[in-house]
């Protein structure tokens, strides 16, 4: 069975089955661990791929999403290759983190909580993170990036992408 999401994008469900399957011999199978594994096999949680799980783990649709929303690591809307968080702390916003803000949404022509049509990135904002020595601060999926400025983030970001951020 094949799942489509509303971009019309098909989604191979044979993963999801396999992923329960492993957990169907145990007395109490982990729905939190089978969608921690489908969220990285699918990269996010297609609304196809929990009602898969759903059907397949008897469970009802609705618990699933009162899991999945309560959960912030779950993501229902698929994410970019990297995900770029900027500290919107105090001692960050001070430094200029609003600069380095708005330097990515002019770059990436995304806001926070978006992702670039190519899925490349993925931005957000956070609360410190707990290196405000360095503020202003980023992060680019795990590694920390401190001290920005406009030019030093757009560099920092270009690295990671397939082309130069702002050239076309
Ligand atoms: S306020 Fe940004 S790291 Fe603490």
């Amino acid at each position: 069975m094949e799942g489509k999401e509303s971009n019309k994008q098909v989604i191979d469900m044979s993963c999801v089955r396999d992923i329960v399957s492993k957990f169907a011999d145990r007395d109490d199978p982990n729905l939190i661990s089978v969608l921690q594994q489908a969220q990285d096999e699918y990269g996010y949680l297609p609304k196809s791929v929990l009602k898969e799980i759903s059907s397949v783990m008897d469970i009802p649709l609705t618990r699933i999403f009162g899991v999945v929303t309560f959960y912030s690591q779950f993501t229902l809307t698929p994410r970019g290759r990297h995900s770029i968080k900027v500290c919107s702390g105090t001692a960050c916003h001070v430094k200029g983190a609003e600069g380095v803000k708005q330097k990515l949404r002019d770059e990436l022509q995304i806001n926070e909580g978006e992702t670039t049509p190519d899925y490349q990135f993925t931005l957000e904002t956070v609360a410190c993170i707990g290196t405000c020595f360095l503020a202003p601060v980023m992060m680019v999926d795990e590694r920390y990036y401190g001290k920005l400025t406009a030019d030093k983030t757009s560099d920092i970001v270009g690295t990671y992408s397939n082309k130069k951020l702002g050239s076309e």
